[in-house]
């Protein structure tokens, strides 16, 4: 362990800790910085972190030293304060600081840091400053604006040491010296939109979210993305009902900084034109209260077969198993959801909680075994959420039965296919949790409000429940009976840190 006093004050920490992050344990907050990352290399380039260290000559940057035993740091020395102003002034020499058109503002490195730093009037005019290239596309998802770049190298060091596609460089010497992807080359990959998170300033935007919506408009809610079965730790930031974008939110253990492309798009089956957001029955809409009646006749004799899907919360299907203890229970289809995936954090599994179906016991089913069990039901059949009439051999089985309830939030085959269709909330609407490929239990907040008369799934699954089970008052109480149904060893309610889940079949 190493002792330091910084600012004043005493501190220990590990031998080999970097000194930028013994400042940060000292001070509450990080040092001035738009180079370090961390979970990227060490570049030492903007020179923003420096600190004032008790025998050296001259102040030295934070992110590239390490801790030494007795060192006395001070972060906030009139020295510290001056030279972090000039070195900003440095960076702002031909910044075009057109933050009123640029949709980095409000969450900008260059902002914050001018505020805190800076307020100084700027001797530089309008005539003299470097012109760089503006708003060129440079992949599917990113547009770079070369005037803004500070040249931190972030997204030159993730291309090269995440992705390890290296489509990014700094090109030429001095005030001409720029950020731009390498000859012939489009920043291309799968997970491209991470250069957009990391650049500190407005040089790199997203072609999705650009001018959509000022940042501070916007609200944010913990979520989990239901893209895939990796669960990556995201923040869904909403306004009015509506999701503008989703953000990865850091999980060491889970998916570090990053997500990819394609989950980040996600969000757009939210608002999707073919929700559904009213009860229909044999494809009229009718009233909840209609609805409910309905249900009564279709149900009259409880479920016969029950079929889940991995797309929903480990609540709700913990819940199927009380709605109908004697049916036929299946987890829908085997091998559904499966895409490309690789090996940093897009699963081929496009579902978020199929470990979360093998904890409820809920086994899945190829389409031809599946539309055996549909035929073979001698009761009525609730669907809750996936789409398996998507399979040919299902949506046969299922054509002229008119017994057959489901619960989910698109207009698709199965909704089309069910005599009485009710309609769900996707998981930027609700709370609940997904089960992700490691094993690990992960809770995400509601975002926005549910459209039109869509209910949480929870909800509507308990007004399924047989007249002798209670039915479930809260989230809270549902974790509760859901735990003790499938022989959790945990609080679902009160989730550990490492989301790791004891007892069950998982
Ligand atoms: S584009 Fe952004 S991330 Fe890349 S070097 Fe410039 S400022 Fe840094
Ligand atoms: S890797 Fe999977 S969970 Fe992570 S952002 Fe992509 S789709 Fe979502
Ligand atoms: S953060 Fe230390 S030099 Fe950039």
């Amino acid at each position: 362990m190493a002792k330091l006093t910084i600012d004043g004050g005493a501190i220990e920490v590990a031998d080999g800790t970097s000194l930028f992050d013994a400042c940060r344990l000292a001070r509450g907050e990080a040092l001035p910085h738009f180079c370090y990352h961390p979970d990227l290399s060490i570049a030492g380039v903007c020179r923003l972190c420096q600190v004032e260290v008790e025998g050296m000559p001259k102040l030295t940057i934070a992110c590239n030293t390490t801790v030494r035993d007795g060192m006395v740091v001070h972060t906030r020395s009139e020295k510290v304060r001056k030279a972090s102003q000039q070195i900003l002034e440095m960076h702002l020499i031909n910044h075009p600081v057109d933050c009123p058109i640029c949709d980095q503002a409000g969450e900008c490195g260059l902002q914050n840091q001018y505020m805190a730093y800076g307020l100084y009037d700027s001797q530089v005019a309008e005539s003299d400053k470097v012109n760089k290239a503006k708003a060129q596309v440079i992949g599917p998802h990113v547009i770079l604006d070369k005037e803004r770049c500070v040249l931190c190298s972030r997204c030159v060091r993730f291309c090269n040491e995440v992705t390890k596609t290296g489509e990014m460089g700094i090109f030429n010497r001095g005030d001409r010296a720029e950020i731009g992807t390498a000859p012939g080359r489009e920043l291309d990959n799968a997970y491209s939109v991470n250069t957009v998170d990391i650049c500190p300033v407005g040089a790199l935007t997203s072609r999705d979210f650009r001018f959509q919506k000022r940042v501070w408009m916007l609200k944010s809610a913990d979520g989990v993305c239901a893209g895939c079965a990796t669960g990556c730790n995201v923040r869904v930031d909403h306004e009015a009902g509506r999701v503008y974008r989703l953000k990865p939110r850091r999980n060491a253990q889970v998916n570090g900084s990053w997500m990819c492309d394609e989950g980040r798009l996600t969000y757009k089956d939210v608002h999707a034109d073919d929700r559904l957001v009213e009860p229909s029955w044999r494809g009229q809409a009718v009233t909840w209260a209609d609805a409910k009646a309905r249900l009564a006749e279709v149900a009259v004799g409880g479920f016969a077969l029950v079929v889940g899907s991995a797309h929903q919360s480990l609540e709700e299907l913990g819940l199927l198993k009380l709605v109908a203890p004697g049916a036929v229970f299946s987890g829908g289809l085997a091998g559904s959801d499966m895409g490309v995936g690789d090996d940093l954090l897009r699963s081929a599994d496009r579902t978020p909680n199929r470990r979360g179906l093998q904890l409820a016991g809920l086994p899945e089913h190829d389409a031809a075994a599946l539309a055996v069990l549909v035929r073979a039901a001698k009761g009525a059949i609730l669907v809750h959420g996936g789409d398996p009439a998507a399979a040919p051999e299902v949506a046969a089985a299922l054509a002229g039965r008119q017994d057959v309830v489901y619960v989910g939030t698109h207009r698709r085959a199965t909704a089309q296919a069910a005599t009485l269709a009710l309609p769900g909330a996707t998981w930027a609407e609700k709370a609940g949790i997904f089960v992700n490929r490691q094993g690990r239990a992960q809770a995400f907040a509601q975002a926005v409000a549910r459209p039109g008369q869509a209910r949480e799934d929870w909800r509507v699954l308990a007004e399924l429940l047989p007249a002798t089970a209670a039915a479930p008052a809260s989230l809270k109480a549902l974790r509760e009976a859901v735990r003790a149904q499938l022989g959790l060893g945990i609080d679902l309610d009160r989730l550990p840190a490492d989301g790791a889940l004891t007892g069950g079949e998982a």
